[in-house]
């Protein structure tokens, strides 16, 4: 049995970017479909990190589900930097006005689901073979199975937010591609731990044995991470090896507070920066990680993606209600401008807190020098501060 669905724009992808977008297209009367291969049970329980930049709140705000982000979200007005445990806090706030929230990525799906069902979004889970047809026709469409049946979905445009491992990147011809990558030499060991956190602020940490990091999912819940080797497996770490390592590398002040107990959700992540670039070919557009990857190092992801959503949901929304096709034809323009600078800053945080296998002795020394600059230069530690809060939209 097969069938066709006319609609205006088909969302590949029912993770942050293709949810967020859906409602925010919704809100302007714009009609969507939004297809993905998992259910909604597997994409809520995948683990992501967890800090908000201002301008994803405020389009979590736009989108009308901000309320439990604004009733449980803690807002965080600095961290800290710690080089072989000295400790130095960057005070985002009084740098640049502005300060993030920790929320879970997990609980903004949530939030998102919950607002597309209660408004009867068409949702498509578990789909199949999903394919994007036509990029360059008019109506281009997606065509996929679902429970046995043969779907076309016919749309003005698609929304590729399908991720890293996504269809639509892969559906822009070989000649007109490019992608750029760069794979660092390590990776992250997360782990929760149902425990008040070590700090009120998250601190990121360089030591000799390798990078840290202190985070949290609410005053009950904490989230840390060690650098590990890539071929590495959870099966080596023990509850008991990962504590201590992690309170070796935050340093004696932060292993005073470190409170421990039974770990979950452990995992090892690699690391990679991503860029593909068009992000947008005929009348397929590119969002969030179908696009793009960042290193963790900078809580970047997910705000990343919001920012990609922003600046596609405008233009789709002036296309729709102005007739106005500027921000359509400046898009991947646009979105790319932004998308380099915080491939920059991620890229940057990333180089100067972990321990690189490759790096001589004169590299450890420029790092000790960036993080020493960084607590002597107000000018420095606002470059970080604001790259950190979000740079704002183009
Ligand atoms: N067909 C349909 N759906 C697909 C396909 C496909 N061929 N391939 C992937 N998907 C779905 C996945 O099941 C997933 O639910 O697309 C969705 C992509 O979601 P994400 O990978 O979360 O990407 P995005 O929505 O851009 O969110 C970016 O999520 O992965 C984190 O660190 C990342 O925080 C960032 C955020
Ligand atoms: C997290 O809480 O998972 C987290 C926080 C900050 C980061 C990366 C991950 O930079």
């Amino acid at each position: 049995m097969s069938h066709t669905i006319e609609t205006q724009v088909c969302i590949i992808g029912a993770g942050p970017s293709g949810l967020l977008l859906s409602q925010l297209l919704a809100n302007a009367g714009i009609d969507t479909v939004v297809i993905d291969r998992k259910d909604r049970a597997y994409i809520e329980g995948r683990i992501r990190a967890g800090v908000l930049e201002q301008g994803t709140v405020t389009a979590l705000e736009e989108a009308g589900v901000a309320d439990r982000l604004h009733r449980e979200g803690l807002p965080h007005s600095g961290f800290e930097l710690a080089f072989d445990g000295d400790r130095h806090r960057i005070d985002i706030e009084a740098l640049t006005g502005k300060t993030v929230t920790v929320y879970g990525q997990t609980e903004v799906t949530k939030d998102l689901f919950d607002k597309r069902h209660a408004e009867g979004q068409v949702f498509y889970f578990n789909a199949d073979s999903v394919r994007p047809q036509d990029l360059t026709a008019d109506r281009p469409s997606v065509s996929f199975t679902h429970d046995g049946a043969e779907i076309t979905v016919s749309c003005d445009y698609i929304a590729g937010c399908d991720g890293y491992h996504g269809v639509s990147r892969q559906s822009i011809p070989a000649d007109v591609l490019k992608t750029f990558e760069r794979v660092y030499p390590f990776g992250w060991l997360g782990v929760m731990v149902e425990r008040p956190p070590v700090s009120h602020e998250l601190i990121y940490a360089n030591h000799a044995r390798g990078f840290a990091l202190a985070s949290m999912r609410s005053e009950r819940r904490s989230r840390y991470y060690v650098q590990c080797d890539l071929d590495d497996s959870i099966d080596n770490w023990s509850d008991d090896r990962f504590w201590e390592e992690l309170a070796l590398r935050l340093g004696p002040d932060a292993a005073a507070h470190l409170q421990t107990g039974p770990s979950f959700e452990k995992s090892i992540a690699p690391l990679r920066s991503f860029v593909a670039e068009p992000m947008r070919h005929g009348n397929l557009f590119l969002a969030g990680d179908a696009a793009h990857i960042v290193p963790p190092t900078g809580a970047k992801g997910l705000n990343l993606a919001a920012a990609d959503v922003r600046i596609l949901s405008r233009a789709l929304i002036e296309h729709y209600t102005k007739g106005n096709d500027h921000h359509i034809d400046t898009y991947s323009e646009t979105v790319l401008k932004r998308v380099w600078k915080v491939e920059r800053f991620s890229w940057q945080l990333s180089t100067l807190m972990h321990q690189f296998p490759e790096n001589s002795p004169f590299e450890k020394r420029m790092q000790r020098a960036e993080f020493d600059y960084l607590t002597t230069s107000e000018a420095a530690a606002r470059s970080l501060a604001e790259n950190y809060v979000g740079l704002p939209l183009e």
